[in-house]
């Protein structure tokens, strides 16, 4: 029988990608989303693009009582993957208790409520930003944790904190975190991808949105960084590979029957890439010109990072098998199928 994962934050960006995976897998995911930062039509086209009925519980991850009925009526949970959190890092800046309270709640409440399931293995989502800026590049596991930039960042520290002092209690608990570099693109089928509400933070939705006509044109965020061509470099890393990776964490704690555990993995391509050349690769994937100008920095921006994935290919025995056009190609093709689909007014 397959077993029950459940995925928090399911119906999200990486979440979906997630769900997909781990059905192409054979696992049973268990769709848990309050659909605060995501849209339930995404429950349909996953259940469109696995052929699976797909349980799905529209509820808040800090509401103990309505985790709780998740874990008795779904039937035995064998693993959760943890994504539900909020991840605007302006808006972290702007309402910080709003991110304390969901990302740290949501966490808290899973972990109590997992316990008194018996249920010990977790992937957790965490992000580079725990690296802050960091001295040396490519980024090992090994790199210490900087002061976080932001709300949302220290939430990301503070939860692999948590993990970790529960790791150490008696509680039985197998912990893995994530640290995601830069997730772009979709999933092939261009059922499902990346729905920003309004106008978007982050840098390929806005470049697909651009070349869709939806903004009138890119602002690139400083030319002026200590970088070759001056603007900030990132590891971008293709949704589905990054999906594949949780599959790898799942079984890797599958595999650990010492009691309680936690590891850590840098999840990118190990490759870092400028905002000039995302440009660039955009365009020569997908034959459009993008319309850009240079703009001043945004604050909090890191000057570049990339990661060391030399773990994760060892012990996850897992690597990136999607190249950087690719992923840009599969962005458009989301964002062309998006369009269309608001003409039909779905
Ligand atoms: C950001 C967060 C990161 C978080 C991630 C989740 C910061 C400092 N980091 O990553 O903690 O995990 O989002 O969503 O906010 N850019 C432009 N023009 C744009 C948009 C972006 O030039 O319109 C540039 C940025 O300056 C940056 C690069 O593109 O150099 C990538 O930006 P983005 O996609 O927002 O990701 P991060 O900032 O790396």
């Amino acid at each position: 029988m397959s077993k029950n994962i459940l995925v928090t934050g399911g119906a999200g960006y990486i979440g979906s990608h997630t769900v997909a995976e781990l059905a192409a897998a054979g696992y049973a995911p268990v769709i848990l989303d309050n659909l605060s930062n995501s849209h339930v039509s995404v429950i349909d086209n996953l259940r469109a693009l696995t052929g699976q009925e797909l349980p799905f519980f529209e509820l808040d991850c800090t509401d103990p009582k309505a985790l709780n009925e998740v874990f008795v009526t779904a039937g035995p949970i064998a693993g959760v993957i943890h994504f539900a959190a909020d991840k605007a890092v302006g808006e972290s800046v702007s309402d910080p208790l709003k991110y304390y309270r969901n990302n740290l709640g949501s966490l808290i409440t899973l972990l109590e409520t997992m316990r008194a399931h018996d249920c010990a293995d977790i992937v957790f989502s965490s992000s580079c930003t725990v690296y802050g800026q960091p001295e040396t590049l490519p980024v090992t596991e090994e790199t210490p944790r900087k002061e976080a930039e932001s709300p949302y960042g220290n939430t990301k520290k503070i939860c692999e904190d948590i993990l970790m002092d529960h790791v150490k209690s008696q509680a039985p608990i197998k912990c893995v975190a994530l640290r995601y570099f830069n997730p772009i693109g979709a999933h092939p089928s261009a059922l499902i991808g990346e729905l920003p509400l309004g106008i978007p933070n982050n840098l390929v939705p806005f470049v697909t949105q651009t070349a869709a006509g939806i903004r009138e044109q890119l602002t690139v965020f400083g030319n002026d960084y200590n970088t070759p061509d001056g603007t900030c470099i990132r590891d971008y890393i293709h949704v589905v590979d990054l999906a594949t990776a949780h599959i790898r964490a799942l079984q890797y704690l599958d595999n650990q029957d010492t009691g309680n555990f936690f590891d850590v993995f840098n999840v990118g391509t190990g490759q870092g890439n400028s905002v000039f050349e995302i440009i660039k690769a955009f365009e020569a994937a997908t034959g459009m010109t993008l319309k850009h100008k240079i703009g001043p920095r945004r604050k909090g921006d890191i000057e570049k990072i990339f990661a060391n994935v030399d773990k994760s290919a060892k012990l996850l025995d897992w690597s990136t098998t999607r190249s950087l056009s690719d992923a840009l190609k599969s962005a458009w093709e989301w964002q062309k199928a998006l369009g269309a689909r608001e003409k039909r007014g779905e």
